[in-house]
Order: structure tokens, then sequence, then C-alpha cells
């Protein structure tokens, strides 16, 4: 049976590697990375990286994948991301087809920790017409959620409540979610806590988590907002791209 090991690489610093993603890293013979963007394209030179700085005395082989594009004209984002899906399903499925041999293992690491936000799994689950089933062994990382407490030096969860993880989308166009006062955001490359009522929120934002070029800014919503705005837009225009998480506390 052909495996595949999803590798949680943290922010692709071997420090945040556990011990777990190491051995698994030296057991890869072939990683599929995929790249077509200038993010895309850096996340996928320091996954070379990280493989170059970590695995000692195994051999091992990269494919590059050339990432189909999502379509972000279309109305339908739900949609769209499917067919996205696909699409990835199509070339990854041929890649592991073509290039695993024999007992050969294949590698795919995952920003992060798989578990949030992040399309491997389900584009594995997604690989078409293939005669036998492949075994999937999921290790993980170190998420940017994690990293942005310890930043802050935060938890996320107050005694015995709720915490909610959103999108950017989500929290513009449906607000505060109801019944919890804990929200950590991902994905929103508009600010969107700029359309929320800002009283009683404290905000804990973060960019460029794990790296040089972290930048770190909390207080009160309504008084750092602009800051946040403005040091988002620093942030991007130094290394080309910028991603950034964020908590909203509320105050009862
Ligand atoms: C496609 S999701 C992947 C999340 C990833 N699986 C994880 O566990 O962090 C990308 C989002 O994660 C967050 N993110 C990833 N890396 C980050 C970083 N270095 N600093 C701040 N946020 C980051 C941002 O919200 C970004 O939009």
């Amino acid at each position: 049976m052909t495996t595949i090991k999803v590798i949680g690489v943290g922010m692709g610093e071997p420090g945040h590697l556990t011990g777990e993603a190491v051995a698994a890293l030296n057991g890869v013979d072939v990683f599929f990375v995929p790249g077509h963007d200038p993010v895309a394209d850096e996340l996928s030179l320091l996954r070379h990286d990280l493989c170059r700085r970590v695995i000692a005395g195994h051999s091992y082989r990269v494919v590059d994948l050339e990432d189909p594009r999502r379509d972000r004209e279309s109305p339908d984002y739900a949609r769209a991301v499917s067919d996205w899906t696909l699409a990835r399903a199509t070339v990854l499925g041929t890649a592991i087809a073509t290039e695993l041999h024999g007992n050969e293992i294949g590698g795919l690491l995952a920003w992060g920790d798989p578990a949030f936000y992040d399309s491997t799994l389900r584009v594995l689950a997604a690989l078409p017409g293939r005669s036998e089933p492949i075994d999937v062994e999921v290790i993980p990382g170190i998420s940017s959620i994690q990293l942005l407490a310890a930043a802050h030096r935060i938890s996320l969860t107050r005694v015995a409540e709720p915490l909610q993880v959103t999108t950017g989308r989500q929290l513009a166009t449906k607000g505060f979610p109801p019944g919890c006062d804990d929200v950590v955001v991902m994905l929103d490359g508009d600010c969107s806590f700029r359309h929320i009522d800002p009283n009683g929120v404290t905000i804990y934002w973060a960019a460029h988590l794990g790296s040089t070029h972290q930048v770190l800014v909390s207080g009160d919503l309504a008084d750092v907002t602009e800051e946040i705005v403005a040091r988002r837009v620093e942030a991007k225009a130094r290394r080309g791209w910028v991603m950034d998480t964020y908590l909203l506390r509320r105050t009862r």
C-alpha cells in the first residue's frame, strides 16, 4: 500500500518541528511541494530549505508541483474551493502515480498544523481513480494559532469557556460569533476586525509569526485598529506578502 506522511512543519523553522516530525521527515523518500505564486513559492522554498536542514543520512527527492489556481472571481466561494480541491487532487494523484515507486514513502509538508485551514487532507481524500487505497499518516505541527498565544503570552481559552476559530470572511459578513467571547481569526486579507463593534473587545494581533519579520500588536480594539492596519501594510511591503492571525476577546 502507498504511504503518504502529512507532516505539520510549523512556520518552516527547524525549531518548530516536533521530534516525531523530524523522524517522519527522515523517513520520506519523495516530497511533493506545491507552488504557483509569490507566497506559495516562498513557502515552497522554505519547505525545500527545511528538508535540507533536518534530513541527514537519508536520500530523498523533491517533486515540485504546479498548483492550480482558485477562481478568485467566482461569486460561489464554496464551489470555487471544491473545484480547486479536485484540480489539485488530479495534479497530486498524477505525481504520486508517476513519482512513487515500489515501497517508497511520500511526504507532504503542511504549513503550521494540517488541522487548521489546510487543504492537504481534503486533497488527499479527493485523489481520483486509485486502484489501491493510500495509507495517510498525520504528524501534527505547531500552528500559527499556538504561536500567536505564545508570542502574546496568553491562553486562548478562559476557564470553562469555548474558543471559536473562524475566518476573516466569516467575521466580516456575520460579525462577532454569538455565544462565544474568544475568537481566533485566520485567513483575513482585509482587516475584518474593522467591521465589528469594538466596544469591550481586546485584540491580540500578529503577522509573520515565528519568523524574524514577526510583528505583534495588542490592546483595546478601538485604540489599536489603525495601528494594526498600518503595521500590516508595512509588513506586507517589507516581504511582498503577509499572513496574520489574531484573537478577539470580548469582556463581559
Ligand atoms: C491556509 S491557512 C494555514 C494555517 C496553518 N495550517 C496553521 O496551522 O497555522 C493560512 C492562515 O494561517 C495564518 N498564518 C499562517 N502562518 C502565519 C504566520 N507566520 N503568522 C501569522 N499568521 C499565520 C494566517 O491567518 C493565514 O491566513
